[in-house]
């Protein structure tokens, strides 16, 4: 634990960013429905992020990279050196979308391939999803009832606008939760890697 602290704090220095800890949401500047659904902010290592990425095999130049509940943007920043036709990081606490946007700003020009950043300040279960194909990435966002919300959501997209969704969970709780989601299969056996192309 203490050495991908370690890591994220190296990538920090290394980028002239602010990206690592562990930081508790303060409810007080939620909006009233979201309440007390959502988790505390803790960035996913950049290895992990990438061996996750390994595991989904598509043209990135025709994706959209979504990353629910993106906190300081530690995955934004990583995404953004993979060619993704967009990026878009949506975070429902203020203070840490600001802090996001800022770390956005701040990195280098020379490492990002990806020309479509941006992080948006809202619920993420209620997200209004681009109609391009999509990588949706999860991190212990919210709770089991916000994710439900967030599955119709992104349901409903799908029935709306038929294209290739996947959905890449970093957490064993969601990934269950998506195995009984009748739009999604299981793609990977091992990584939580979950997509839709049709709709039932
Ligand atoms: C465990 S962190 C993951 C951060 C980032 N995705 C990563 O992997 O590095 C979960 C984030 O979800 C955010 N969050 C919680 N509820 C949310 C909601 N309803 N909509 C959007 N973001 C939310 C939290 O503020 C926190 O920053």
């Amino acid at each position: 634990m203490w050495v991908q602290g370690f890591e994220q704090r190296l990538f920090d220095w290394w980028f002239g960013v602010d990206t690592a800890g562990i930081s508790r949401l303060h409810y007080a500047e939620l909006p009233p429905e979201v309440g007390k659904s959502g988790y505390r902010y803790e960035p996913t290592p950049r290895r992990t992020f990438h061996r996750m990425l390994r595991s989904v095999c598509i043209d990135y130049s025709r994706f959209t990279f979504v990353d629910v509940g993106c906190g300081k943007g530690a995955v934004v920043l990583y995404a953004s050196e993979v060619p993704f036709k967009r990026i878009i990081g949506i975070e429902v606490s203020p203070r840490l979308h600001q802090l996001a946007e800022k770390n956005i700003r701040g990195y280098p020009r020379s490492r990002i391939r990806c020309r479509d950043v941006s992080v948006v300040c809202g619920d993420g279960a209620t997200f209004s999803f681009p109609n391009d194909p999509l990588v949706v990435y999860l991190f212990n966002p919210f709770n089991e009832s916000t994710l439900s919300r967030l599955f119709v959501n992104i349901h409903r997209s799908l029935v709306q606008n038929p294209r290739r969704i996947m959905v890449v969970s970093r957490n064993p709780d969601c990934a269950l939760q998506l195995g009984g989601e009748p739009s999604l299969i299981k793609e990977k056996e091992k990584a939580s890697v979950f997509s839709g192309s049709s709709c039932s």
